[in-house]
């Protein structure tokens, strides 16, 4: 499958076969993302980046990814500063901001709507978060991480045991995720929500149709005990009708070190997309996991700067000419 000039809306586009080519790739810029190396493939080339939600890795991620490999970022984020307030469709945006950009990331509430704005775009468009529907990027950089992280523990993807927790409802990441795991084998998921915020049915009825092992429960120290990953969201609470109603579900499911010692196999791996909820009431993984080396939220945050920087270059079309065009960076470049 290739991906030039494609529009990524969804995982269910990727095959097995383009996910190990986007993984190859971003295991390609790691100089680049660590500074050793600096390249210029992407001058002249614009990202126009609209973020319509709250963002902060994912909107400077994608921009610095996109610099990283030499290309400029213009950037618009909230309704309020965008003319999208004074009624322009995202048909008419589309039209515009497609003429000033060569590749555009979009982050909007509602679902659907990054797909809307790619069918009135010139070119590529990437999904950067629909409302509660998918995060495609974000679960690339989750798979990449997870392959990562097992990589040095003799486990491959096929096999893997992963608990989700949370709000599995809203949250798009996990939808993003567990799509992603239907193109690998034998997948045990123990998804573990409170059970006005499960997992959506078809996302379940699609994990067992391949064949994956999948219990579903409220119960969070049993489903930690057996597992490769412990994969923790936040509660979704923007897209809850009120404050008071995701009250109810904030702080249902805690990790910290104690509990982790207690019930999860050693180096079990704890991931989550961030933010997370560091507030006392939520607190759904706790500082305290901060100096456990299986801790690896800023692993997959680093790494996402790989996978963005991938899929661009792919997009494009110059992953091959990335070290073509390379040179010396002449800065301090500190300890990555
Ligand atoms: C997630 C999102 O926006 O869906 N954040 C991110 O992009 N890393 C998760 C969240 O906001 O809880």
């Amino acid at each position: 499958m290739n991906l030039t000039g494609s529009h990524i809306l969804s995982i269910s586009q990727f095959d097995r076969e383009s996910i190990d080519r986007i993984f190859d790739v971003a295991d390609t810029m790691a100089p680049y993302a660590a500074r050793k190396k600096a390249t210029r493939v992407l001058e002249g080339a614009i990202l126009g980046n609209m973020f319509f939600e709250p963002s902060t890795r994912t909107r400077v991620s994608f921009g610095c990814a996109f610099n990283l490999l030499g290309g400029s970022v213009r950037e618009t984020t909230g309704f309020e500063t965008s003319a999208i307030a004074k009624g322009e469709s995202l048909y008419d945006t589309a039209r515009v901001l497609s003429g000033y950009s060569d590749v555009i990331c979009m982050r909007h509430p509602q679902a659907g709507s990054v797909e809307e704005f790619a069918q009135a775009s010139r070119v590529p468009v990437i999904n950067g978060g629909d409302g509660p529907n998918e995060h495609p990027t974000q679960a690339l950089l989750d798979l990449y991480t997870i392959r990562r992280e097992l990589d040095g523990k003799g486990r491959q993807i096929d096999g893997l045991r992963i608990a989700m927790i949370g709000d599995l409802k809203f949250g798009r990441t996990v939808h993003s995720l567990a799509k992603l795991l239907t193109l690998y084998k034998n997948v045990t998921l123990v998804l573990v929500a409170p059970k006005e915020l499960a997992m959506p049915e078809p996302i379940v009825e699609m994990l067992r149709e391949c064949g994956h092992k999948v219990t579903i429960t409220e119960e969070l120290s049993e489903s930690i005990k057996s597992v490769d990953i412990v994969y923790s969201t936040r509660i979704q609470e923007e897209r809850f009708t009120s404050k008071d109603e995701a009250d109810l579900y904030r702080g249902r499911f805690r990790l910290n070190q104690a509990i982790y010692t207690q019930f999860c196999e050693p180096n079990t791996v704890i991931m989550h997309p961030l933010p997370r909820d560091s507030r006392m009431e939520a607190n759904e993984l706790d500082n305290d996991l901060n100096q456990n080396p299986n801790l690896a939220i800023f692993r997959q945050t680093d790494n996402g700067i790989l996978v963005r920087m991938a899929l661009f270059a792919l997009v494009l079309d110059v992953a091959n000419l990335v070290d073509q065009y390379s040179h010396d960076v002449r800065w301090f470049t500190g300890n990555r």
